[in-house]
């Protein structure tokens, strides 16, 4: 076995069993890459301040430069025996440039290695995701912009409730998304500070400058108390709450398309290419996916409250429970990136049934609020207006027949101070095409809206 690079103070080896249950190495081999990043960063900092010599800097680096290339070719071979990616290549750094290798870690613990390399490891994930979502906000927008005056049903309680546009139901969708792109950019600016030099937990006594290897590594600035920058993983929760509210967004969407997919509502068409088959029903195509991002939203609830639940009462500093926030984190942001692809795949493709739509708003007394307005505009109490439009509808529910279906005579029954103009308010156009104010549905509002959200995603 290995031996341990803190073997020095123990008198026998440690149990196998413990060996495994406290290694890290078989998940935090993902940051493999980050962790040679900081240490180049640790390394030239110390040689720059005159820790080391230039010539041990330089065998350092060129000896952590090679071992990037073995983890790329997926040749480093990893050790639970040295237990965390850490050890590792530290242990690896030694095997291929000798003693000097030995001297990476001065004025350095694992405990500021871990949190710098989840900082660096997590700001390019949320940059990744940043891209994603912005694409999937573009495909939402644009197809907003197509559908701005395509009609449907706009629901409350399930029912239909007032007609609105495809186009501004989309952008709703998109106002969600974009408030999660802020949340997002504003937890990176909390991810984006170096904990490097805060050592175990009090400093170190080396003449380090912070300030350089925070610089070197893209960092903000370095963190500011060292007790917190080993122990605090609250950048790592902030992340999972942004998740957390992204998948319920997402799932929200979802679940509308699989509702407007089902032959029951008949809104939209999901290509092929995104839903499967049933083994036994021939008939069947499952809209999978947006069922399956709706199921994911779950476990990373699941993982923001796994992270809420490791560092509640943790007293300071580092303790070995923080080790247990990588797999909530990592595959927190595995999933977010899964379910950006496909509904970033998905959204452009969304095939709108136009006259279904149509048809639903049509069927559901949804402008019965206009008449109400239509009444009020002509001198006539709301509440008196609610009471008239009231019982046309219960007329209508008998008869089978929409407002618009109505006679004149038939409609001046419940009041006369219906006219003819009436008919311009209970079509659908008029309806959406009234509604013209910031926000509204009217398509005129839709276009502006999309100009303004093109606007915002230029700007990123
Ligand atoms: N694998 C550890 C973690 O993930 C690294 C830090 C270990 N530090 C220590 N003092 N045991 O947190």
């Amino acid at each position: 076995p290995a031996a341990k690079l803190w073997g020095g103070r123990f008198s026998e080896a440690t149990d196998a069993f413990v060996e495994r249950f406290t290694a890290s190495v078989t998940f935090d081999q993902r940051m493999a890459l980050e962790d040679i990043q900081g240490s180049l960063a640790h390394a030239q900092m110390l040689s720059e301040s005159g820790v080391l010599e230039t010539a041990e800097f330089e065998a350092i680096r060129d000896g952590l430069n090679a071992i990037a290339e073995e983890v790329r070719a997926g040749k480093l071979e990893w050790s639970v025996a040295l237990e965390d990616v850490h050890m590792n290549i530290e242990a690896r750094l030694t095997d291929r440039i000798g003693t000097v290798g030995k001297k990476l870690h001065t004025g350095r613990s694992r405990n500021d290695q871990v949190a710098t390399d989840i900082r660096l490891w997590l700001r390019g994930q949320i940059d990744a995701i940043g891209a994603e979502l912005t694409r999937l906000q573009s495909g939402l927008v644009e197809l907003a912009a197509k559908e701005s005056d395509t009609i449907m049903p706009g629901f409350t309680h399930l029912q239909a409730a007032q007609p609105v546009t495809f186009g501004h139901h989309l952008l709703a969708w998109n106002e969600m998304l974009q408030r999660d792109y802020e949340r997002l950019m504003d937890c990176r600016k909390r991810v984006n500070r170096s904990p490097l030099g805060a050592a175990a937990l009090a400093g170190t006594t080396y003449p380090i400058d912070r300030a350089r290897s925070a610089e070197l590594l893209g960092f903000s600035a370095p963190t500011e108390n060292s007790l917190d920058s080993v122990s605090d993983r609250d950048f790592a929760i902030e992340f999972c709450a942004f998740a957390a509210l992204l998948l319920t967004h997402l799932s929200r969407a979802s679940e509308e398309l699989v509702l407007w997919t089902s032959s029951q509502f008949n809104f939209i068409e999901l290509p092929d290419r995104f839903c499967t088959g049933s083994s036994i029903m021939p008939q069947k195509k499952n809209p999978d996916v947006p069922e399956l991002v709706r199921g994911k939203t779950g476990r990373v609830n699941g993982h923001l409250i796994s992270l809420l639940t490791l560092m509640k009462s943790q007293p300071l500093a580092y303790n070995k429970d923080n080790q247990e926030d990588k797999e909530p984190l990592f595959d927190a942001v595995d999933t977010v990136r899964d379910c950006l692809r496909a509904f970033a795949d998905m959204a452009p493709a969304l095939k709108p049934r136009r006259e279904v739509m149509y048809e639903a708003a049509r069927r559901g007394f949804s402008t019965a609020t206009d008449l109400a307005d239509y009444l009020v505009r002509k001198g006539m109490p709301f509440r008196d207006a609610h009471e008239v439009v009231g019982k046309s509808v219960a007329f209508g529910v008998a008869e089978g027949r929409d407002l618009s279906e109505m006679s004149l005579d038939e409609l001046r029954q419940f009041s006369d101070t219906i006219e003819p103009d009436v008919f311009d308010v209970l079509t659908l156009e008029g309806s959406v095409a009234a509604r013209n104010h910031i926000g509204g549905t009217a398509p005129a509002q839709v276009l502006a809206a999309c100009e303004r959200a093109r606007n915002l995603l230029k700007e990123r």
